[in-house]
């Protein structure tokens, strides 16, 4: 049996992760990934074959402003995660992000595509991705987006709260994207760290389909029966720090046909995560 070892495991996949049974978990604490110097000779006293990094600065606003920090904890610290993976003959899982990609035309981006991130967040997760090439011999990159789950800070939360105390809510309907539940995408880190696959690289992965943020909103509140007055606005409507993309539909022909995946569409994970969030109260 192979030992995993996570990295975040207070985040969103860290948990999702736990929960899936993977009991060497490490959060900031116990490795801070800031400081860079630490994590070599840390992760060489552990035992583990595979390492899933679900640790990452993903503040995209606040990283405009904190741009050192967001370099070291999602780019500098992959050289020293990949060397420390590389010297004990480990397989690194590194999590990407679509938002290493700009404007794009409105067809699903394939893993070639050419990367041009407009966020310091971006940006940062793309030197992670170089350094993990350059200093890693076995790794999956996965690229993933818009990740949402029952626990931490994102978007379904985000309008189960305001939907508690407001009557009337707008949201963003001119950026498409496909939501992805944390707990298919653990689901499927799982199943490539089983995988004998030694068809190394950068994947994408999220659910099936697309939709705006209000499209998401709109199942959101339909599913949960809420009674809020929702209305599409345009991005201007919300400025925020940083761009993000008005198109970042990832295509998932590479990591289908490589693993043999069937992923869900987002509406049906959606429908999961809520009766999850239910059953659970
Ligand atoms: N969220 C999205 O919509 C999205 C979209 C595309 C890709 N991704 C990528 O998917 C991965 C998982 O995202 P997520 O949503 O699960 O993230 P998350 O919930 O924000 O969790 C990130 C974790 O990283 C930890 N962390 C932050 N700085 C650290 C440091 N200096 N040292 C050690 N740990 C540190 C955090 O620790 P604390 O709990 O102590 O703060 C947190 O537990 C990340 O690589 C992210 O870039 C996310």
């Amino acid at each position: 049996m192979k030992k995993i070892l996570v990295l975040g495991k207070d985040g969103q996949l860290g948990r999702s992760l736990q929960a899936k049974g993977i009991m060497q978990c490490l959060g900031r604490d116990e490795l801070d990934l800031s400081k860079t110097e630490t994590i070599f000779d840390r992760l060489m006293d552990l035992d583990f074959d595979i390492l899933v990094n679900a640790a990452a600065y993903t503040a995209v606003d606040k990283a405009e402003v904190e741009r050192k920090l967001a370099e070291k904890i999602n780019g500098e610290s992959l050289e020293f995660i990949s060397k420390a993976c590389n010297e004990k003959g480990a397989l690194l899982i590194q999590i990407s992000t679509d938002y290493v990609f700009g404007d794009t035309l409105p067809r699903p981006i394939c893993e070639t595509h050419t990367t041009i991130p407009e966020s310091v967040y971006g940006a940062s997760k793309l030197y992670g991705e170089s350094m993990v090439q350059k200093f890693c011999e076995r790794y999956f990159i996965i690229r993933t987006s818009w990740l949402y789950s029952n626990y931490g800070h994102n978007f379904m939360n985000t309008m189960l709260k305001l939907a508690e105390t407001k009557s009337k809510i707008n949201v963003v309907v001119d950026q498409v994207g496909s939501p992805t539940w944390v707990d298919d995408l653990a689901d499927a880190v799982l199943e490539i760290s089983r995988s004998a696959s030694t068809e190394y690289g950068i994947y994408h992965y999220s659910n099936e389909g697309l939709c705006s943020w209000f499209d998401f909103a709109h199942a959101i509140f339909e599913i949960t029966g809420s009674s809020v007055d929702l209305s599409p606005v345009e991005s201007d409507a919300f400025p925020t720090k940083a761009t993000r993309p008005s198109y970042s539909v990832l295509n998932k022909r590479k990591i289908r046909n490589t693993f043999n995946f069937q992923i869900n569409h987002w509406r049906d994970s959606l429908n999961r995560c809520l009766e999850q969030k239910k059953s659970s109260k």
